[in-house]
């Protein structure tokens, strides 16, 4: 085991109703919001309404940014971030799922720093400052909402950039599992192969941790026993609130710790579909992860052979990756990229934009050749 800092500053609510606790909890913040939002969900749904009634009887006044995307990009967060300077805002409401989420972590560094977010994205400059962030999460996937990471669009370069520091730690996450019930299925789904692959960056990961390890495998049982009834009823309360706490988990450093790292290729190729054909996160990771099993299953039988025993009581590698597969395919996930409509002609674009990507883990090393082969695999 290596050695670690236990470190998570986030206060987070979790529960029915949490939100009521909303305007009390931030008023010590300060008098003025930025409350950014995605493309009308919130709207749709009340939460808006129920955020909106909590900021006003705290008697916070806020200006709106709303329309972030899905695989949010950079001219969004350049463009909230000077709305935030310009109105000289105390801090952050972000109303949405992993994509509203991350966006306000580049605006609360990128307010104090002044400059366009890509220089901080991209390590040119390193943030010294950040405005409070300020989480009510609508989704359950990313665990965005308990940790120090963002992932932001450049659709310029084509790069789909993952950014990590501890100054984007929410400083308070409201998780009301009653705000998830209008996720649509695939959404939903989505979320839940987001989750599991998060475990399975973990597991993949550098360096030994038994009880990290273990923690991986109560999440994804957790994410198998769930997921499945849960898409045979989105509205199911208890099951929508054990998807929402495990996909927390899955991505707040519980699973990494006493490691060096996780190893996150295939995240990083996930991020490459994403830029080229705005891919949901989840799904890129559902096309992804079984085919770079496949290519691992002669490099790393062992490891992959301990996984499926834990999960699915099997010793063999290539039934831990067909069970794996299984799995995603059961909860309606795409496993290839012909089920979501791309050509076989677009190979050579996928492979020059992995390269330009610098596409890698921290753990297992990709070559070109794999490039390749994985692109062939996931076809
Ligand atoms: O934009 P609105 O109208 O709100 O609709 C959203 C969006 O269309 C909708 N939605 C959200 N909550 C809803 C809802 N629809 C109905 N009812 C609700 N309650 O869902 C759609 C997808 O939202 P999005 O925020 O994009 O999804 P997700 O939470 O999966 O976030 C994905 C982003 O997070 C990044 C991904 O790369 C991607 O950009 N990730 C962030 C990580 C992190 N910060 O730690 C780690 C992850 O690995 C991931 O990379
Ligand atoms: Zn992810």
């Amino acid at each position: 085991m290596e050695n670690f800092t236990l470190y998570n500053p986030t206060k987070l609510f979790f529960g029915k109703d949490v939100a009521e606790k909303l305007g009390k909890t931030v008023r010590p913040l300060g008098k003025k919001a930025l409350f950014i939002y995605g493309e009308g969900s919130i709207k749709k749904t009340g939460i808006y309404d129920q955020v909106t009634r909590q900021l006003n009887s705290a008697g916070i006044d806020f200006v709106e940014y709303p329309g972030i995307r899905p695989n949010p990009i950079i001219e969004d967060v350049d463009a909230a971030a000077e709305l935030g300077r310009k109105e000289n805002i105390d801090f952050i409401i972000a109303v949405g799922g992993g994509s509203v989420i991350d966006s306000a972590k580049f605006i609360s560094i990128a307010i104090p720093y002044g400059g366009p977010v890509w220089d901080l994205v991209t390590d040119k400059v390193k943030p010294t400052r950040n405005i409070p962030i300020v989480a009510v999460l609508t989704l359950a996937a990313t665990g965005t909402e308990m940790n120090r990471f963002a992932v932001v669009q450049n659709n310029i370069t084509r790069e789909k950039l993952g950014y990590g520091n501890p100054l984007l730690y929410p400083r308070y996450s409201f998780l009301d599992p009653q705000y998830t019930i209008t996720v649509p299925k695939n959404y939903t789904a989505y979320g839940i192969a987001d989750l599991i692959a998060h475990c399975f960056e973990a597991f993949f990961g550098k360096g030994k941790a038994s009880l990290s390890d273990r923690f991986v495998y109560a999440i994804i049982k957790e994410a198998m026993e769930y997921g499945p009834a849960l898409l045979n009823d989105l509205r199911d309360l208890e099951l929508r609130s054990g998807i929402m706490y495990v996909a927390t988990n899955a991505l707040n450093n519980l699973t990494l710790y006493g490691r060096v790292s996780g190893d996150w290729g295939a995240h990083s190729i996930g991020h490459v579909l994403s830029v080229l054909y705005n891919v949901p996160h989840g799904a890129s990771l559902s096309i992804v992860y079984p085919a770079w099993l496949k290519l691992q299953r002669n490099r790393i039988p062992e490891r992959i052979a301990e996984l499926g025993q834990n999960l699915f009581n099997v010793t063999r590698v290539d039934e831990t990756i067909a069970e794996t597969e299984a799995f995603f395919t059961v909860i309606g996930c795409p496993s290839r990229l012909s089920d979501i409509g791309i050509s076989p002609n677009q190979k050579q674009t996928i492979f020059r934009t992995m390269v330009d990507n610098e596409v890698n883990g921290n753990n297992h090393k990709l070559s070109h050749d794999d490039y390749r082969e994985l692109i062939d695999l996931f076809m």
